[in-house]
């Protein structure tokens, strides 16, 4: 006879009760620990008695499952990584653009069949859970995780964030190419102090509520499953003990029942780093009693929480709640009837298939961002003379910064030292290679380099045990190097320079004090761009970097990011024309580090618009982004302008292709509200349409925004639509000079 936790025709909630009442305070506490699978499994699964692993290599994955069986109750064991663009701890699988890449598509539809893609292969493997979408605002160029966001704007980070959830969670917990997708870093985390990665976040509740918390409200509407802390503290409170947020907000407020995990070793650094609280019994009862459920890898959690229990400063019950919502998961993922381990035959099926690299190759199209372009492009691939071209820089042919930040060996995990498959990945090197019309010439010569790896002196390890990432030492340019460079440029027809940064100046512990090209690239680009042959400069970084003159004067830029493994094949045929440029900065970039923040929805009020040595205006704005053709807009105009609280706001606009190609427009809508009773964004993103225009054609498009998304937070920190006069403001990006204007009244 099955115990009835066994039961799978009982109600959840029975087998939870059954099963709680089985177990003894070690398990229960074990079952709240997430452990690192690179250490001790054994330890980890048999002595710990742990509910969750994390960071764990395909063989350990097997292992896991054969641990869990010799277990008193066999609780299974749920399995996370951090599948954040693709499943791209797993050998071979599919590495997507990164998160900001992806962003640059605008694409809600394209990005939901991304995770859909990661959920199958992760799936596959034993993973059950992934730690994405990131749902943070990027504001602070220099902060090291910029790379892992959508950008900066909440609206959009909503829509893309929506869209991944629903893309992971595909039918629902059942499904069993299904994982569990995290909202994070819940909340705030990104509004760091000068840019340095989880230090305290100066952020009022009221700024939490009008820009951080909007992109969090909409996951947990969307269904996701679990949220993840950041690691900051607000206001004095770390992030792990905010009763506030984790409870009054999230649960309360929004309905959230699902699952909260910790970041790494919160518990812990409540004891060594931030010093509010003496010891892990102390912290252990403040995080428990915050509402956290699953704690990851603080492994003195174990003993510090039954220690709390003894000294009577946690109830058991309190536990019990704790370890109800992480059982009921597991349950409802179906874990005990079919605990989802590694398939081989499954993963032969699906691990980097040729339907998913094409999606890949896909995505990598629509992330590119051309944002200048003095008429250079795109190169005269059907022209009958033959052309010979100057592919240099550090980035033309490096895989790791081609594939970003939390992929293969970029730092994380101990099982793939060596990366990906080379084959995989289409660098840009390799792009031009395959693509370029018979008869050109392609002559390639990196000619500086970045950086050189230094060991941190403040010793190999941070006080958790966690490697401390060397340092990043630029590497100034060898001046033979580059005078042979520009030479090959100066024979060239064309010169393509390709630099950017690399995976150890983005991630974890990894922000930049300056956003400028590091190492011998600016010296590069100054030579080339001083041999008159028309230069056309590739951006493969993780942020938008503060561009030196001589790139600024360039003959077009191409702002990739990390574009993931078809990156350089989607690069070479942009280039050549063979697909149309259609990405649109999902993040304002600056021209100086002390230029930012250069986010485009600012609050208004200052003193003049400018620095005294230099403009305010960004360097490229949010939503921008051009075409191989001109498109004009015109005749905006709004249906009713007198609209009622309950009322939409109803407008058309023309667009007109001027040119000769077609375009995939991106018609954005921002709201203005004109009079506030409190300081506010000058302007918002309230909405978007993608529509393809057809060349020396005119579409009028609609566009609708509901009165009631026309908010603002009050001094009191509720979410309002004030009535009054509005604009609204259509057009190709974020920059006033670039949208038409339109008033309404909301009444
Ligand atoms: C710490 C990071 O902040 C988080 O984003 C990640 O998911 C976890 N480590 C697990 O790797």
């Amino acid at each position: 006879m099955p115990l009835p936790y066994q039961d799978s025709s009982l109600p959840v909630r029975e087998r939870v009760e059954d099963l709680l009442g089985r177990m003894t305070l070690p398990e229960k506490v074990g079952q709240m620990l997430q452990l690192d699978a690179r250490q001790d499994l054994s330890e980890i699964v048999l002595d710990k008695l742990a509910g969750s692993i994390l960071h764990t290599s395909p063989a350990k994955l097997v292992e896991a499952a054969e641990l869990t069986a010799r277990t008193r109750l066999r609780i299974p064991l749920i399995t996370a990584e951090d599948c954040i663009h693709g499943h791209a701890f797993w050998p071979g699988a599919t590495v997507f653009p990164t998160q900001l890449a992806m962003a640059a598509t605008w694409d809600p539809a394209l990005v939901e069949r991304v995770a859909r893609a990661t959920a199958v292969e992760a799936a596959a493997t034993g993973v059950h859970w992934t730690f994405s979408p990131v749902l943070c605002i990027a504001r602070d160029l220099r902060w090291g995780r910029v790379d892992e966001t959508f950008g900066e704007d909440p609206f959009l980070i909503g829509e893309l964030g929506a869209a991944m959830i629903r893309g992971y969670q595909g039918e629902g917990l059942t499904d069993p190419t299904a994982i569990l997708a995290t909202a994070k870093h819940f909340a705030g985390y990104s509004e760091t102090q000068g840019g340095r990665d989880a230090s305290e976040a100066d952020i009022s509740r009221r700024k939490l509520r009008s820009w951080f918390l909007p992109p969090f409200e909409r996951a947990a509407a969307e269904g996701c499953r679990v949220f993840m802390l950041g690691y900051q503290s607000m206001d004095g409170v770390p992030i792990t003990a905010n009763k506030w947020l984790l409870n009054d907000v999230l649960k309360e407020e929004w309905g959230f029942t699902g699952t909260l995990v910790t970041d790494w070793d919160n518990v812990g650094r409540m004891v060594w780093e931030q010093k509010v609280c003496a010891d892990y019994a102390e912290a252990a009862a403040v995080a428990v009693k915050a509402g956290n459920d699953l704690i990851m890898t603080t492994p003195a959690f174990f003993e510090g929480a039954q220690e709390a229990i003894r000294r009577g400063v946690l109830g058991e019950e309190d536990i019990d709640a704790a370890v109800r919502r992480i059982l009921r998961l597991k349950f409802e993922l179906g874990l005990f009837e079919n605990p989802r381990t590694p398939d081989a035959a499954r993963q032969a099926e699906v691990i980097g298939n040729a339907g998913h690299t094409a999606l890949n190759l896909e995505t990598a199209r629509r992330s590119l961002v051309l944002l200048r372009n003095e008429g250079v492009l795109p190169l005269p691939a059907s022209s009958p003379a033959s052309k010979r071209i100057a592919l240099l820089g550090p980035n033309a042919d490096d895989v790791s910064t081609q594939l970003g930040d939390w992929a293969g060996d970029s730092g994380q995990v101990d099982w793939m030292p060596d990366g990906h498959p080379r084959e995989l990945t289409s660098t840009v090197l390799d792009g031009l290679r395959d693509l370029l019309p018979d008869g050109w010439t392609l002559d390639f010569d990196p000619a500086v380099e970045i950086e050189r790896l230094v060991p941190d002196p403040e010793g190999e390890t941070f006080p958790d045990g966690q490697p401390r990432p060397p340092i990043s030492v630029g590497v100034p340019a060898d001046p033979a190097r580059v005078a042979a460079a520009a030479a090959t440029a100066a024979a060239a027809d064309y010169a393509i320079v390709v630099v950017g940064d690399t995976v150890n100046l983005n991630g974890e512990h990894k922000s930049t004090a300056t956003l400028e090209l590091q190492g011998g690239q600016i010296a590069l680009l100054d030579a080339v761009a001083a041999t008159g042959t028309p230069m056309i400069v590739v951006l493969i970084d993780g942020k938008p970097h503060a561009l030196p003159e001589s790139a600024l004067g360039a003959a077009a830029i191409v702002q990739a990011f990390n574009p993931g493994m078809r990156g350089g094949q989607a690069i070479a045929e942009l280039l050549l024309g063979l697909i149309e440029p259609a990405g649109r900065m999902p993040i304002s970039a600056a021209r100086h580090a002390g230029q930012q923040p250069v986010f485009y929805n600012q609050t208004r009020g200052q003193h003049g618009s400018r620095y005294a040595d230099l403009t305010q205006d960004p360097l490229f704005a949010f939503g921008e982004g051009l075409s191989y053709t001109t498109v004009t807009y015109d005749g905006l105009s709004i249906e009713e302008p007198d609209v009622a609280a309950d009322g939409v706001v109803r407008a058309t606009v023309r667009l007109s292709n001027t040119g000769e190609r077609p375009a995939l427009e991106t018609v954005q809508v921002y709201v203005s509200d004109l009079v506030t009773s409190v300081t506010w964004a000058s302007r918002e993103l309230k909405t978007y349409r993608q529509v393809t225009v057809a060349p020396g054609e005119s579409v009028t498009v609609s566009v609708e925004v509901p009165a009631a998304d026309c908010t603002l937070v009050d001094a009191d920190g509720r979410r309002v639509v004030e009535a009054g006069d509005f604009e609204l403001l259509v057009g190709p990006n974020s920059r006033p000079s670039a949208l038409l204007a339109a008033k309404f009244r909301i009444s």
